[in-house]
């Protein structure tokens, strides 16, 4: 396997200060490796968003550290902060609300190089095409209006606009959500196809556990801000070790008319301003034991990094 790229340490956010609300992401801890897709799973609410976020500098840290290719995220400054910015970027779930109407497809794509300066003023119309075909667009959709393009097609440009930098990361944040399921595939295939050309890296989030399985080396399960499983995505998929991480296959298996392994998942995530006492699914879990509701549980681990947070 090849260098570790991204190395994320008890990270915790926390929006505001309300008392006894937890943050929104809470101890996260993982790494991702060069080229690798990690894919994140967890229902709404659970800090995915927030998580992408902060690795962007884009959410308020309150502890712990983020370390991408040895530069310390919290304290870059100057030419560290101007690599970073470019080398991980975000592809928005809504290809709608995340391109500027009033800007042609050229100058959103055009953006990140100039404030780079990766290419001369000259070349920047050859390189933008580039980017265009790079992610199956016509060149001339560099003088279109985003309102003259199809759904599809505006994610394009949004993953366009994200490569056009070069970057090693890209966090692609329920990046088809918004998607006809008709055209999802195609998105989808098209961040696969990048990944085999250019070795990039992902944290691919989603709440669909389908989605993320068919696209990740390594699948994190997040629940009220912490990550409750981290593994290997066959293994973790064939026998996972988290009850809420089956209770979630168990769903997956029930929408598409199979019979489920265990329990479906049941009821709304709690609120994270009143959070239950111990393990925070115990009131969720079929396999609570009276102590669960005390205790938090441990977080257990075999000797080749898989992680879960459960007594069982
Ligand atoms: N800008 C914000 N200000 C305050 N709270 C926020 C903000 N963004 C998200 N949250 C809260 O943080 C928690 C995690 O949200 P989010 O990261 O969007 O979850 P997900 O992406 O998994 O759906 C939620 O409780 C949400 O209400
Ligand atoms: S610690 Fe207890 S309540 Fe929490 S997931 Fe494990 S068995 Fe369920
Ligand atoms: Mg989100």
């Amino acid at each position: 396997m090849s260098g570790t790229l991204l190395e994320v340490r008890d990270l915790t956010v926390r929006y505001g200060a309300a008392r006894g609300a937890l943050p929104a992401v809470d101890r996260v801890s993982f790494d991702l490796a060069e080229g690798e897709t990690l894919g994140l799973v967890g229902e709404s609410g659970c800090g995915k968003s927030t998580l992408a976020r902060a690795l962007v500098g884009l959410a308020p840290i309150a502890a712990g550290t983020i370390r991408f290719a040895g530069i310390d995220v919290r304290s870059a400054r100057g030419e560290s902060l101007r690599t970073l910015r470019r080398s991980i970027q975000l592809v928005f779930q809504d290809p709608y609300g995340s391109l500027d109407p009033r800007q042609r497809v050229g100058a959103i794509v055009a953006e990140g190089i100039e404030i780079h300066r990766l290419a001369r003023a000259e070349a920047v119309r050859e390189r933008v095409a580039r980017q265009l075909v790079r992610v199956g667009l016509s060149p001339d959709c560099a003088d279109r209006w985003p309102h003259e393009l199809s759904g599809g097609q505006r994610q394009r440009v949004g993953i366009a606009r994200a490569l056009a930098v070069e970057p090693r990361l890209l966090l692609c944040d329920e990046a088809v959500a918004a998607l006809d399921v008709s055209i999802r595939g195609g998105i989808l295939d098209l961040l696969l196809d990048l990944r085999e050309r250019d070795g990039l890296a992902y944290l691919f989030i989603s709440h669909d556990l389908a989605e993320v399985a068919a696209m990740s080396r390594r699948i994190a399960v997040m629940q009220l801000g912490e990550l409750v499983e981290i593994g290997p995505a066959r293994e973790l998929l064939a026998a996972p070790r988290h009850p809420l991480t089956r209770a979630m296959l168990a769903s997956a298996a029930v929408a598409r008319g199979e019979a489920p392994a265990a329990p479906p998942l049941t009821g709304e995530p709690p609120s994270p301003s009143a959070p239950p006492s111990g393990c925070r699914f115990h009131p969720r879990c079929p396999l609570a034991r009276p102590d669960c509701s005390r205790d938090a549980p441990p977080e257990r681990a075999t000797a080749d990094g898989w992680r879960w947070r459960c007594v069982e």
